[in-house]
């Protein structure tokens, strides 16, 4: 191969090379250290009850959102409880161990009573075994990578569990592609949840159909969880979980949590479908579509890129 073209190689990786704190490997996917190897050896073993709702998702899916939507679902719409305690102690996530927070998911899960609803962003072959024998719910929360991807570049720019990142928006553009993240490839994540999609007890939701249509969401949602809320329940519920209650509420708004720096960008940052028109350039896109359509064409995942009619 050219020497150049090989120096030149070597310094992109190099440069888009961001090491995370703990940083490591484990069954070929990226970890920060908030997510060790024992933590996730624990995970695998994780008891799983019949009535554990699970949200799965890649990190910036809008996780978040559900995991509130899902919590006060299962509660009847305790909106009492869900102002008492911040989201991310009411609903654990599994493989994190923050002890400055002291929110380590294992340790908050195991004692929870029943019903509880779990976060996780771990790839299928990672997930507890369990989840293959009970009869627990998993909601799958799919976001269109291009949005979920600004995000994530957003979320790496204000959070110190990723360590001092200074990369730009193409460095992360890259390491994206890579899989060179926390919690690894998006489209190696992507495709496991996606071959579970016909299973029972499995149902994948799309952020865009949220925004498009929480009302009807909430609804759908609450009937996969086998819930039966009235009408006027689930269109608090929808109310509550709109973008802006959730950044004005303390319980969701994550602006408590020591390790984001909201000032140079909240966890609820915008909550729009498209922005990633503002960051893609012309040839990332293209890029993005090629890589997208070799990998996950086949798959026919019917992602929204906007909400409008686009000309
Ligand atoms: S995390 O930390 O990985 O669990 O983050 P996650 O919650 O998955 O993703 C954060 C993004 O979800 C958006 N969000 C919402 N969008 C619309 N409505 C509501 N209620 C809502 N809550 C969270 C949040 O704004 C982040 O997306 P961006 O595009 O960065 O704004």
């Amino acid at each position: 191969m050219d020497e150049k073209y090989l120096e030149k190689s070597d310094e992109t990786e190099k440069k888009n090379r961001h090491v995370l704190p703990g940083e490591h490997v484990y069954e070929d996917v990226l970890f920060f250290g908030y997510t060790p190897a024992d933590i996730l050896d624990a995970v695998k073993e994780f008891k799983v009850r019949d009535d554990d709702v699970i949200i799965a998702t890649y990190p910036k899916a809008g996780t978040t959102w559900l995991q509130e939507i899902a919590w006060l679902i299962m509660h009847d719409g305790d909106f009492d409880g869900a102002y008492r305690k911040p989201v991310y102690f009411r609903s654990p996530f599994l493989e994190f161990k923050d002890e400055v927070l002291n929110e380590v998911g294992l340790d908050l899960a195991n004692p929870m009573p029943s019903p509880r609803v779990i976060k996780s962003h771990l790839p299928v072959k990672l997930m507890p075994k369990q989840i293959h024998e009970k009869d627990c719910k998993i909601l799958v929360l799919f976001r269109n990578p291009k949005d979920l991807c600004v995000s994530y570049y957003h979320f790496y720019r204000s959070s110190s569990s990723f360590g001092k990142f200074t990369g730009t928006w193409e460095d992360f553009f890259e390491m994206f592609m890579e899989g060179h993240v926390d919690h690894g490839s998006w489209f190696d994540y992507t495709k496991s949840w996606w071959d579970m999609r016909n299973r029972e007890n499995v149902k994948i939701v799309f952020y865009e159909d949220m925004k498009e249509d929480l009302h009807t969401e909430v609804a759908n949602i609450c009937e996969f969880l086998g819930k039966n809320l009235s009408e006027d329940l689930l269109k608090r519920i929808a109310e509550h979980c709109q973008f802006e209650n959730m950044k004005r509420n303390p319980m969701t708004n994550h602006l408590d949590v020591y390790s984001i720096n909201a000032k140079v960008s909240p966890l609820l940052r915008k909550g729009t479908v498209g922005d990633w028109k503002f960051h893609f350039t012309v040839s990332q896109n293209e890029r993005f579509d090629k890589f997208y359509n070799d990998i996950l064409g086949p798959l026919n995942i019917p992602f929204k890129y906007n909400l409008t009619a686009m000309t």
